[in-house]
Order: structure tokens, then C-alpha cells, then sequence
């Protein structure tokens, strides 16, 4: 990939930041780790297996409303500019690009992913199957710097697929909605994929799959911090636990500390210490009700204009144009003491 046509925003924060997180999770009580860790190449393989999962149903349900609605989709948002944050693989996103160029208007494709790795096969197999598409891919994290992607010349439409949207908890989802309004112009749309509340039993399962790749892509952080920060986590001493919250209405994804243990983190010269049996949360995976997501998007200045589900109800599609500001501001009221 030539280096001239990939945006890198902030490179060498990476590190810095994971020094932060690590130590604020490993020092708090109870434990934490933030999830975008989990995705170095490794990681990145690791949850490209999980869509192939038998358990794992988000990925066939978001692939069949896709199937079935992309024209659609094309005809509705009428982008020239297509940005896709967490992209991943951008296997699905395949069937939007083919929809968005056979009508004409598609010329640029941004993929926006935390793993360099992950960008850069997305990109060699993109750019074989869309030789006349600008394909620009962007290495950022996208709660802090959505900021930097560069303005479209024409419509834009910002796609969030694989309900990666529920791994972030309510206040930074609206934080995230803000920042995806302020990167688009009035008219422009948001594409939101979200997984559904539905029976806890299939979702343990779709989060604790039996051939264990689920538990070796939990444990991957803890691989990502031994060799980024000189950690000694005995990777296997630590197990999958994915639980759901019924209140919250979300999976949470911990590591379960097999006994009594010290790590050691030389970077950090920090040393913590697990009783047996103590759990450290991971990520959570939220699951969505259709009211809660329209509500959600209204508070940012959206207006959903399509929800579409699969055949089977499990997982849902939004499509959402931005509003003009002045009536987006009038739905939300001023704060006190603010001005009018
Ligand atoms: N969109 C794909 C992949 C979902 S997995 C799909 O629907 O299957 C989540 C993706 O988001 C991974 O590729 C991961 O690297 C990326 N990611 C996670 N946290 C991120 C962050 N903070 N900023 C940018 N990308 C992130
Ligand atoms: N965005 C995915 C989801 O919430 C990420 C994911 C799938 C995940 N399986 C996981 C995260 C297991 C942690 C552990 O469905």
C-alpha cells in the first residue's frame, strides 16, 4: 500500500495510551482492560474466525439483511464517500460497495480500523475487487479521532456494522454519535448495525462458543500486554467467562484468574496481584431494543429513515440521515444555565 494514501492519526499514541489504560485497569477495583486491545494480527484472525462460528449468529444476520437490502441502502444514502469505522476484514461490506459503485455515485471508500494489520489484507483485497474505487485507509482509534478524517467532497455515508457500537457503554455511545454527526454534513447518513435483546442462553453461547476460540480471543489481550509492555500474564492461568447482564442488558466478556498469582508489568514497573477465583472485565457486548436505538440517534441529531431486521428477528440495521443542526439542536434541550 503506498504510504502517501493511508491516514494515520496520532502513530506513536498507541503505546502511550495503552500504558495509561493498563495501569488505571490493573490498579482499580474491580480489574478492568479496555477491548480495542484485543485486536493486534493475531486478535484480528482470532475474531475473524468467531464470525465463522456455528454459535456466533450476528455476522450471518447482519450479511442476509445486507444481502437483502443493500440497493436499497445504495439508492436511500446516495454517497460519493462510504467511511467504515471498525472495519475489520470489511468482508460484508462488500455487498454495500458492489450496490454503491453499480449505481454510479461511490468514488472513495475510507476504512477506519484500531489494527494496521487487519487494514492493510482488507486493502489488497479491495483494491483487486474495485480497481476504479480511491480506497483510503485509516489507522485510528474511532472514539477519539473520527476528527481527522478529511471532508468529503460530496454526500457521505459513515457505516458502523458488527454491533461493535455495544462494546461501548451508553455515554460513550452518545459520545460516539456526536463525533460520527460532526464528521458528516446535514442530509448525510449513518449505517448502524446492532444485535438484538434475545434468549440469554444463545447469546452464552454465541459468546462462549464450544471449540474455545471465543476464550483464546479474550485471553489475546492479555498476549497483547506481555509483549507490548513486558508483562509476564500466564495467559492460560486466566479464563473465558462471558456472562449476561440482565439489567444492563449486555454480555460481559471477563478473565477468570485460575489461582492465587502475580504479574509483573517491567514497563509500567507495576506488579498486581490475582486471588484465586478473581475476575477482570474484558468487554461488554450490549444488545439492543429498536426504540432504544432510535432514541439514541435522535439525541445526536439523527432521524432514522429505515430499521430493517433479518428473517429471524436477531439483528438490526439502521439507517439514519443527520438532520439539518438547527432542528437537531431543537431536540435537545439546553442545559441549565446554558444559553438559548
Ligand atoms: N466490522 C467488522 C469487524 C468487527 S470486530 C464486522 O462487522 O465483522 C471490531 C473491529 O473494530 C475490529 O476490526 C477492531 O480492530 C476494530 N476496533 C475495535 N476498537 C476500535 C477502536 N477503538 N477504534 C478503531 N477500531 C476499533
Ligand atoms: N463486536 C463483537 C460483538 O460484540 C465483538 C466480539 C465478539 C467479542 N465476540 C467477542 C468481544 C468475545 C469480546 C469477546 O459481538
Amino acid at each position: 500500500m503506498p504510504a502517501q494514501d493511508r491516514i494515520q492519526a496520532r502513530p506513536d499514541s498507541y503505546l502511550k495510551e495503552l500504558r495509561a489504560d493498563v495501569r488505571a485497569g490493573l490498579t482499580a477495583w474491580p480489574k478492568s482492560l479496555p477491548p480495542k486491545y484485543f485486536y493486534d494480527e493475531r486478535g484480528s484472525e482470532l475474531f475473524d474466525q468467531i464470525t465463522r462460528l456455528p454459535e456466533y449468529y450476528p455476522t450471518r444476520a447482519e450479511t442476509a439483511i445486507l444481502t437483502q437490502r443493500a440497493a436499497e441502502i445504495a439508492q436511500l444514502s446516495a454517497c460519493e464517500s462510504l467511511v467504515e469505522l471498525g472495519s475489520g476484514t470489511s468482508a460484508k461490506t462488500g455487498l454495500l460497495l458492489r450496490a454503491l459503485s453499480s449505481g454510479g455515485t461511490l468514488a472513495e471508500f475510507m476504512p477506519f480500523d484500531v489494527d494496521p494489520a487487519v487494514l492493510a489484507d482488507a486493502m489488497q483485497m479491495l483494491a483487486a475487487q474495485y480497481p476504479r474505487l480511491r480506497i483510503v485507509p485509516f489507522t485510528g482509534d474511532f472514539e477519539r479521532d473520527l476528527g481527522a478524517i478529511p471532508a468529503a467532497a460530496g454526500r457521505r455515508m459513515i457505516a458502523f456494522l458488527g454491533s461493535t457500537i455495544g462494546n461501548l457503554e451508553p455515554a460513550a455511545r452518545s459520545g460516539l454519535y456526536r463525533q460520527v454527526a460532526a464528521a458528516l454534513r446535514p442530509g448525510d447518513t449513518f449505517l448502524l448495525g446492532t444485535d438484538l435483546v434475545k434468549d440469554p442462553d444463545r447469546l452464552r453461547r454465541a459468546y462462549n462458543d464450544s471449540a474455545g476460540v471465543t476464550a483464546e480471543f479474550n485471553r489475546n489481550v492479555l498476549r497483547v500486554i506481555n509483549r507490548e509492555l513486558g508483562a509476564d500474564f500466564d495467559v492460560e492461568e486466566f479464563e473465558h467467562v462471558a456472562v449476561w447482564d440482565p439489567v444492563n442488558e449486555w454480555m460481559e466478556m471477563r478473565l477468570r484468574s485460575c489461582r492465587q498469582q502475580r504479574v509483573t508489568i517491567t514497563d509500567l514497573a507495576l506488579t498486581v496481584s490475582f486471588a484465586a477465583g478473581e475476575q477482570m472485565r474484558t468487554e461488554i457486548s450490549a444488545k439492543f431494543r429498536r426504540d432504544g436505538i432510535r432514541a439514541e440517534l435522535a439525541a445526536a441529531g439523527f432521524r432514522t429513515q429505515r430499521f430493517w431486521t433479518d428473517p429471524d428477528g436477531d439483528f438490526g440495521l439502521t439507517l439514519a440521515e443527520l438532520l439539518r443542526s438547527d432542528r437537531a439542536r431543537l431536540r435537545v434541550p439546553p442545559r441549565f444555565g446554558e444559553a438559548r
